[in-house]
């Protein structure tokens, strides 16, 4: 009955990591994936994580039952304390339901089938480009998938005007997809004015905001920075859903922990918002695993190891930042043509660097670096002893 059935083509991200382990190069290099590494370039676990868990371990009153639909409920608390603020009026109002999801991806996927089943409008606005996911998860629920313009090739940096034009003559009440910070795959976001201007936009047009905040605490190196755009929002009391992720920023990729958000207007709405919440979940995946929340609710109720944290945190971010430099700089070293600039301006995981298909496939083949197809480059997956090669290969790719 199978007999028909036809390959099916590689994830245009993670697909870049199956044909990298192929490769039997010495050389070869993955900056394809956003997955920290070390100057090693190995996956790092942090040492808090390695604490916790071996708490995590010794406390014999720990058992493996079934945590409610919604997870565990410390982990949502704390979760939502981290993005909303500990001071968030909205958290105080009880206005807000928390539910711990399958990472990032899995917090999108509640978020959107829940809308598609309890919100008038089913269009989603997402940023040209996007996370290459994030269509599929919004079209897989039933959401109907729309564009604005968000990034502009010729400057590199963000088309703001061309963002207030489309989200400008989107229907009112569409849902729009914002990134919170370190846009994926770009690097580019708005600056505080430029958020503020937004937020006006959407509140006045009554567009419902849908935030993907993969990377807090790795844009900026600060947890309350890089959460600034969500509570701007939140402050002004209007509705919003938000989609978290300890992936990176907790580097618990695997454990694949995460929680998805829905403001509401009153402690009532999110009450009754809850509840519809385990209904979408509970034919899911019934209920969430306990081990990565238990990880991340560990490190957050004991506050030496949240300092920890923190400093871990920051010490990949400012990795990644000193990446950029030492990229660019190699860039200039070789008199590469092109201006290069956007490698130090961009922020986050990813360099969009520009290269097109053709040059990546270059690199791929000649250097063996492995990148997406798009141009986006995996900062956080470069070393000191790598710069060099990815230079060379740039340069040897714009200059062919
Ligand atoms: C990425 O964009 O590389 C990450 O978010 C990993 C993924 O799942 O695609």
């Amino acid at each position: 009955v199978f007999a028909n059935i036809v390959q099916a083509p590689e994830d245009p991200i993670l697909g870049v990591t199956v044909a990298y382990n192929k490769d039997p190069s010495p050389v070869k290099l993955n900056l394809g994936v956003g997955a920290y590494r070390t100057e090693e370039g190995k996956p790092l676990v942090l040492n808090v994580v390695r604490r916790a868990e071996q708490l995590i371990i010794n406390d014999q009153s720990r058992v493996k039952e079934y945590l409610p639909i919604t997870g565990m409920a410390d982990f949502n608390k704390l979760s939502a304390k981290l993005i909303f603020g500990t001071d968030s009026p909205a958290i105080q109002e009880n206005r807000i339901a928390t539910v711990q999801c399958l990472s990032g991806t899995g917090s999108l996927r509640v978020g959107a089938e829940f809308l598609v089943k309890h919100y008038h409008n089913r269009t989603i606005y997402i940023p040209q480009p996007t996370w290459g996911n994030h269509p599929k998860v919004f079209t897989m629920a039933g959401l109907s998938v729309k564009s604005y313009r968000y990034y502009d090739p010729a400057t590199r940096g963000l088309n703001f005007q061309g963002l207030l034009e489309d989200l400008g003559s989107a229907p009112s009440g569409a849902i729009v997809l914002l990134h919170a910070c370190a846009h994926n795959p770009t690097g580019v976001d708005p600056t505080t004015e430029q958020w503020e201007h937004i937020r006006q936009l959407v509140r006045s047009k009554g567009l419902l905001p849908f935030f993907d905040s993969a990377y807090q605490g790795f844009a900026s190196g600060s947890l309350d920075t890089d959460a600034q755009s969500v509570r701007m929002f939140v402050a002004d009391g209007g509705e919003c859903l938000a989609a978290q992720s300890y992936a990176k920023n907790m580097g618990l990729y695997g454990e694949r922990v995460g929680a998805l958000s829905i403001v509401c207007r009153t402690a009532d709405v999110a009450t009754r918002v809850e509840s519809q919440l385990k209904l979408v979940i509970r034919p899911m995946y019934s209920n969430p695993p306990i081990h990565g929340a238990s990880i991340v609710a560990t490190i957050f109720k004991d506050r030496d190891m949240y300092t920890e944290w923190t400093i871990e945190l920051k010490a990949m971010a400012d990795r990644i930042i000193s990446m950029r430099q030492q990229l660019f700089d190699a860039l200039r070293a070789r008199g590469t043509p092109g201006d290069w600039s956007h490698i130090v301006k961009q922020i986050g995981m990813f360099t969009f660097t520009g290269l097109n298909t053709e040059q990546v496939a270059s690199m791929t083949k000649e250097y063996h670096i492995y990148m997406t197809s798009d141009g986006r480059i995996s900062m956080a997956g470069l070393s000191s002893r790598t710069v060099p090669h990815l230079a060379d290969a740039i340069h040897a790719a714009v200059t062919r």
